[in-house]
């Protein structure tokens, strides 16, 4: 099959190239799919550069990529869940970095896999399981919403912009921040935008009346603006700055769980979560993809099609 490949860890994107590469196996409780559509996220390049050796075992060659949909082409020895021609959709992360889902096919254990909803397109559904799951993760871990405030930083990429529809969901009143040209889009997904930079700590209390309940982290390096804005009994978490666990915040990492991915996808196919493409690729632009991401301003998510 045809896939993206890296043979080492460089920040070069030159070196990702498209080759013949062996059938991925399957194992027993596995679903071989047939991709459709497989989600960009900052991780796949930094993976690349090397920058989690330390946390990720890695297996080269490397296909990269952990978001996936497609259809099941063929099943394990024991899983009954799934069946060949079933629509699914994943966070196909394994525990070894290396089999990834920019490719024709890929293996993904059913722990981590959904039935996509009709009414989602491939490119959607692709888009949301690591994202979708990562702002699922921290928001709930910010304990009840309703009536309250919280601040998001980073409203506008591919995590916060679920994160800020999630809040507001649950009758939160949600400020995010984003750059100005995607301040109309933050109102779109329910939040009040503020303009992230010198003096955001002072727009968010003056806009509020005072200090927020609760505070999300997108972006990172935003603790001393948190700890600024966020009052006596207020709860914080970042996914993006490990160092909130020494200020009483919550370092959120997301786990692949076919479960919440259903949750996920149920509530975008009763349009609770709209599903911003910023643009889609074909397997040979992949680098193309990975340079735009690493632009940090892209809004919403990229969807590689092969
Ligand atoms: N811990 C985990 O499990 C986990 C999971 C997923 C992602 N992450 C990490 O979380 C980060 C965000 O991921 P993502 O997929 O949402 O990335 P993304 O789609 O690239 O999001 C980028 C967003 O960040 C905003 N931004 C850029 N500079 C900013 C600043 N100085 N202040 C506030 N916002 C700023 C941009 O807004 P504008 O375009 O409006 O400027 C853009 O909307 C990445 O570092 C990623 O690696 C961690």
């Amino acid at each position: 099959m045809r896939a993206v490949v890296y043979h080492q860890f460089t920040d070069d994107l030159d070196a990702l190239q498209v080759r013949e590469v062996p059938e991925p196996k399957l194992s027993p409780a596995s679903v071989l799919v047939e991709v459709r559509a497989a989600g960009v996220n900052p991780v796949d390049w930094k993976l690349m550069a090397g920058g989690l050796d330390a946390i990720m075992p890695t297996q080269f060659p490397v296909i990269p990529g952990w978001d996936v949909s497609g259809v099941v082409v063929a099943v394990g020895m024991d899983t009954p869940e799934f069946q060949v021609g079933d629509e699914v959709m994943a966070y196909a992360r394994t525990d070894t970095v290396g089999g990834g889902t920019f490719a024709e096919r890929v293996t993904v254990p059913v722990r981590a896999v959904a039935h996509k909803p009709e009414s989602l397109s491939w490119e959607q559904a692709a888009a949301i399981p690591l994202a979708g799951g990562t702002a699922l993760r921290a928001i709930d871990a910010l304990g009840e919403l309703h009536a309250r405030t919280v601040l998001i930083h980073g409203g506008s990429g591919g995590v916060g912009g679920f994160a800020v529809q999630i809040a507001h969901a649950r009758g939160a009143r949600v400020i995010a921040t984003a750059s100005e040209a995607n301040h109309d889009y933050l109102r779109d997904l329910g939040a009040h935008p503020v303009a992230y930079g010198d003096g955001l700590a002072d727009r968010v209390l003056e806009l509020n009346g005072g200090p927020v309940d609760a505070v999300a982290d997108f972006a990172g390096g935003m603790l001393e603006t948190t700890l600024a804005v966020l009052g006596d009994d207020g709860v914080h978490v970042s996914i993006a700055d490990s160092s909130v666990t020494e200020h009483g915040g919550r370092h959120i990492w997301v786990r692949p769980d076919g479960a919440e991915t259903a949750r996920l996808a149920a509530m975008a196919a009763e349009r609770v979560l709209r599903v911003e493409i910023a643009k889609t690729f074909p397997l040979e632009g992949v680098a193309d993809a990975f340079r735009e991401s690493r632009t940090r301003h892209v809004r919403g998510k990229l969807v590689i099609v092969p």
